[in-house]
């Protein structure tokens, strides 16, 4: 039988990396890590199921994008809409987070990536789960390689509060706030933004994932849900992102065309 995403529209092929540009690589790459759910069950499988394959996509991804050289990869693993779903659910992705850091935080340490969270720390995140990953970020602190940046009880609108927040307690004058200040105060204010943000499982929105930094992004979906999701579809993405024009409201460049 023909793979069910290869029948749909959106379906993109995997690509091999030596089929890049690597002169047009992105700096950042921002991930919707969308369709577990589904995922499990087109399988029979409980949803949660879906969660645990997805961190085979997710390790592949992540050396995939060491290997291609990105410099900082964003992942979404966990939203502030998502305390909706049933509480065992919310439950099992508590779980599942803390122990997948256990799991993978010396292989990242050993491959020089270092690890970061964007979100709130708020009450509702068990202690357990904040030791994890704190013990990540301490762990691979100084490490100088891509940047894993997991968006963790992460909401785009939060972080724009959180800021506005930050600036208002700063006692800054209104005439003073401008871009600059608010960037300055989003969770982590040295992070570029990313130029392509990627989107499984296809589904066409960005669910309050980096509202900020994804202004001027190139956005990129994929039919592939997200426990199929492998480094061929990751350059498959960039492949695309690679034949983009990118004109930030501007014009295209005479000589470039
Ligand atoms: C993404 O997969 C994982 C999280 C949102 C935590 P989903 O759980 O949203 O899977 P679908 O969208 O229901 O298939
Ligand atoms: C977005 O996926 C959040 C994560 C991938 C962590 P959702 O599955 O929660 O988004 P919606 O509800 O389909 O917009
Ligand atoms: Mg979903």
């Amino acid at each position: 039988m023909m793979d069910h995403a290869a029948e749909r529209s959106g379906y993109v092929a995997p690509v091999e990396l030596a089929a890049l540009d690597p002169s047009r690589m992105p700096r950042h790459v921002a991930v919707v890590m969308d369709g577990n759910g589904r995922w499990a069950q087109r399988r029979g499988l409980p949803r949660t199921d879906g969660h645990a394959a997805g961190e085979e996509a997710l390790l592949d991804t992540v050396w995939g994008a060491v290997d291609a050289g990105v410099r900082w990869l964003t992942v979404y693993a966990f939203s502030t809409e998502n305390w909706k779903r049933p509480v065992d659910e919310v439950r099992y992705l508590m779980g599942f987070n803390e122990r997948l850091l256990m799991r993978r935080r010396d292989e990242l340490h050993a491959r020089n990536v270092r690890v970061q969270f964007l979100g709130r720390r708020d009450w509702r995140v068990p202690r357990r789960v904040l030791r994890r990953m704190d013990e990540a970020v301490d762990l691979t602190r100084h490490n100088t390689g891509m940047v894993l940046s997991m968006a963790f009880n992460y909401g785009g609108r939060a972080e724009l509060v959180d800021a506005v927040k930050a600036l208002v307690a700063s006692g800054i004058p209104a005439s003073k706030v401008n871009e600059k200040a608010i960037r300055s105060h989003l969770y982590d204010p040295a992070m570029p933004d990313p130029e392509l943000v990627v989107r499984t499982s296809g589904e066409l929105r960005t669910s309050n994932f980096l509202m900020w930094q994804a202004a001027y992004s190139e956005l990129v979906f994929t039919d592939v849900l997200w426990p199929d999701f492998r480094r061929g579809d990751l350059y498959a993405a960039i492949a695309e992102f690679q034949q983009r024009n990118r004109r930030f409201g501007g014009l295209d460049d005479p000589d470039v065309r």
